[in-house]
């Protein structure tokens, strides 16, 4: 199977005052295409911290990542840079879409910013997750499921080979989080790999392994 995220060894440490908190603990770590991989664990558990590492929003830990087979430590920050921006999506608890833009171009950002703005693709998006009717609307003008569900298609615009969720229906009700748990595995069965914490048991069994985060470690939960 082909490997997205190789992680051995990965420990990371805050320090608070004079003190060092380690959060993180020499844990291991895989996901391969197409896999759908949801973490739960108590809050302060190092969840958001251990995606922040993969989605390469924070390079300050010790151990190896390997990205799409590529060792981080090899590649310099431009490197990164592109990326994150080509390979990676990640979607937040809490929306960010632009008020000022309509979903579509809210959609089309992130190929905005690569300079390959083409309205046909993120249509093509909206289509394939049935949201084409709210294409034309503003951010203000849909509710709250919808507003998740297009700051995901916006996270999958670029192609993505690995989709990274933090909480991604935590403010959601029962309807609204289901759309988007379908919209995740379609994502998947499309051969992106999905990384997804939750603190919803229910949702976190949708994936198709599910690992607990406690201790500093990640436990594979046999399903
Ligand atoms: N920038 C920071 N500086 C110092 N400590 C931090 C920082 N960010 C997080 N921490 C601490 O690291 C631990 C892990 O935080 P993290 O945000 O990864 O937890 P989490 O599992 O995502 O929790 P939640 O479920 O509440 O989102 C917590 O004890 C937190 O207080
Ligand atoms: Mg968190």
């Amino acid at each position: 199977m082909d490997k997205i995220v190789e992680i051995s060894g990965l420990s990371k440490a805050y320090t608070q005052g004079h003190e060092q908190i380690l959060v993180l603990e020499e844990l291991d770590f895989s996901i391969s295409k197409g896999e759908f991989v949801s973490i739960v664990g108590p809050s302060g558990s190092g969840k958001s911290t251990f995606l922040n590492i993969i989605g390469l929003l924070d390079d300050t830990y010790s151990g190896g990542i390997k990205l799409f087979g590529k060792r981080l430590e090899d590649l310099d920050e431009a490197e990164k840079a592109v990326l994150r921006l080509k390979n990676i999506g990640f979607v937040f608890q809490f929306d960010s879409l632009l008020p000022e833009f309509t979903v579509l171009e809210n959609i089309e950002m992130p190929a905005r910013v690569l300079g390959e703005v083409q309205n046909v693709k993120g249509l093509d998006l909206l289509r394939r997750f049935d949201l084409e009717a709210i294409a034309g609307k503003f951010p203000m003008e849909i509710s709250g499921g919808e507003k998740q569900r297009v700051a995901m298609l916006r996270a999958l615009r670029n192609g993505p080979a690995l989709l990274i969720a933090d909480e991604p229906t935590g403010n959601l009700d029962r309807h609204n989080s289901a759309a988007v748990l379908d919209d995740l595995r379609r994502a998947a069965d499309g051969g992106t790999a999905v990384l997804m914490v939750t603190h919803n048991e229910e949702a976190a069994r949708r994936a198709d392994r599910l690992l607990r985060m406690g201790g500093g470690r990640l436990s594979e939960e046999k399903k």
